[in-house]
C-alpha cells in the first residue's frame, strides 16, 4: 500500500487559476459576461492568480497616458468586480520581469509557421497594415510565458484565446519532451453562458473595448442613464417576438446577455419574455446590467479616490506572482544549460 501521507504535499496541492486581460480600450460588459465575472468565484477551488496584461497592449500603437490611465483603470476594476487580492494573486504584469524573460527563452521553442497561424495575428495584421511588428507576432509566447511561469492549470479565457492557449500546451509539452518535465501543460476553459456578447449596434460584430462613440458597446463604468440609453436603441428586427435564432442576431444577443446576467439559459428568458414586446424586453435587459455594474461603478470610485493603496496592493501582488515565476525560471534556464551562480 501506497503511504497516503507521504503523497500528500503534491496531490493535494490546489489546482492553479491564471488569466490576465490587457488594458486596452475600455472593459465592456462583454468581457465581463464572457470572461470577467467568473473569476472572483474561482478562488473558492482554486489557487487563482491574475494579471493586467499590460506587456500584451503595446503590440497595437497606445499613447503612453492611455496605457498608463488603463493600466490603473482595469487593476482597479478587478478588485472591484471581485477579486480580492487577499485571496487571489493579482498584479501588473510589467511588474514581474520574468514575463518578458521566459517570453525569450520561450521564442526558441516556438516554430515560426505555429506563430504565422494564430488567427488573431492575422485578422490584427490586416486592421494595422503598417503596424505589423514582431511583438505582435510574438503576443501568443509571451502569453505562453504568462500561463507557464505559474505551473497554471487552468486557464479561463474567452473562445477568441483558445487557439492561443493551445499554442501555450505545444510549446509545454515541447520543452517538457526535449529536457524533462518542467511545465504544467494547462487546459483552455471556457464560461458556459455568455461567452460571446456583440454589439448592440451591429450584432454580428463582437462588443469591442474600443467603440468610444458608438452605442454598440456599454462599458463597465457607464452610468445607469448611459446604459439604458444604449439598451433602448439597441438593433433588434421587424418581428415582433423575443425568440433567439439565427436570423434574429439582434434579440439573440440580448437573450443572451439577459441569460448572462442572472445565471441562466437563453431558453428560460425566453419563457420569461414570451408576452413582452421588444421595448418592454430592452428596457428589462438595460435594469438588470444596471443593477449589476451599480456595486461595481460604486466600489471602484472609491478605490480610485485613493492611489496610494491601490498602489500598495499592486506592490505586494507583483511580490507574490515574483516568488513563484522566479521558481519556474530558474528551472529552466538550468535545463537549457545556462551557467548559474
Ligand atoms: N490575450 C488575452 C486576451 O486578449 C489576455 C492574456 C494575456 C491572457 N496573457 C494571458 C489570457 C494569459 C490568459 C492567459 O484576452
Amino acid at each position: 500500500m501506497e503511504n497516503k501521507n507521504v503523497q500528500n504535499t503534491d496531490t493535494e496541492r490546489r489546482k492553479r487559476v491564471f488569466s490576465a486581460i490587457k488594458p486596452t480600450g475600455n472593459p465592456t460588459l462583454g468581457n465581463y459576461l464572457g470572461a470577467m465575472q467568473y473569476w472572483p468565484q474561482m478562488a473558492d477551488e482554486y489557487d487563482c492568480l491574475y494579471a493586467v496584461a499590460d506587456l500584451h497592449a503595446i503590440t497595437v500603437a497606445i499613447e503612453p497616458k492611455e496605457l498608463r490611465e488603463n493600466s490603473k483603470r482595469l487593476f482597479a476594476l478587478l478588485i472591484a468586480m471581485g477579486i480580492d487580492p487577499e485571496k487571489n494573486i493579482l498584479f501588473m504584469q510589467s511588474h514581474v520581469g520574468a514575463h518578458s524573460e521566459l517570453c525569450w527563452l520561450l521564442n526558441n521553442y516556438t516554430m515560426f509557421g505555429e506563430a504565422s497561424r494564430m488567427t488573431q495575428f492575422k485578422d490584427k495584421s490586416k486592421k494595422a497594415p503598417d503596424n505589423i511588428n514582431v511583438g505582435l507576432f510574438d503576443y501568443p509566447v509571451l502569453m505562453a510565458a504568462d500561463i507557464l511561469l505559474y505551473q497554471a492549470d487552468v486557464v479561463p479565457v474567452g473562445d477568441d484565446q483558445l487557439q492561443h492557449v493551445e499554442l501555450c500546451r505545444t510549446i509545454a509539452n515541447r520543452f517538457n519532451n526535449r529536457y524533462s518535465p518542467t511545465f504544467t501543460v494547462p487546459v483552455g476553459k471556457t464560461p458556459k453562458y455568455g461567452a460571446r456578447i456583440f454589439s448592440l449596434s451591429d450584432p454580428t460584430a463582437k462588443m469591442g473595448k474600443s467603440d468610444g462613440a458608438g452605442d454598440g458597446s456599454v462599458f463597465l463604468l457607464d452610468p445607469p442613464e448611459v446604459i439604458m440609453r444604449k439598451f433602448k436603441r439597441a438593433v433588434t428586427d421587424c418581428d415582433t417576438k423575443v425568440k433567439a435564432s439565427k436570423d434574429k442576431a439582434g434579440i439573440t444577443n440580448l437573450l443572451t446577455i439577459y441569460a448572462a446576467l442572472n445565471n441562466t439559459t437563453v431558453e428560460s428568458a425566453e419563457r420569461e419574455f414570451e408576452n413582452a414586446d421588444y421595448a418592454t424586453f430592452k428596457a428589462r435587459v438595460g435594469e438588470a446590467a444596471v443593477e449589476r455594474l451599480r456595486p461595481i461603478r460604486e466600489r471602484y470610485e472609491a478605490l480610485r479616490r485613493d492611489e496610494g493603496a491601490l498602489c500598495e496592493i499592486m506592490n505586494a501582488g507583483a511580490e507574490k506572482a515574483a516568488r513563484i515565476a522566479k521558481r519556474t525560471l530558474d528551472k529552466v534556464y538550468k535545463k537549457i544549460g545556462f551557467v548559474r551562480i
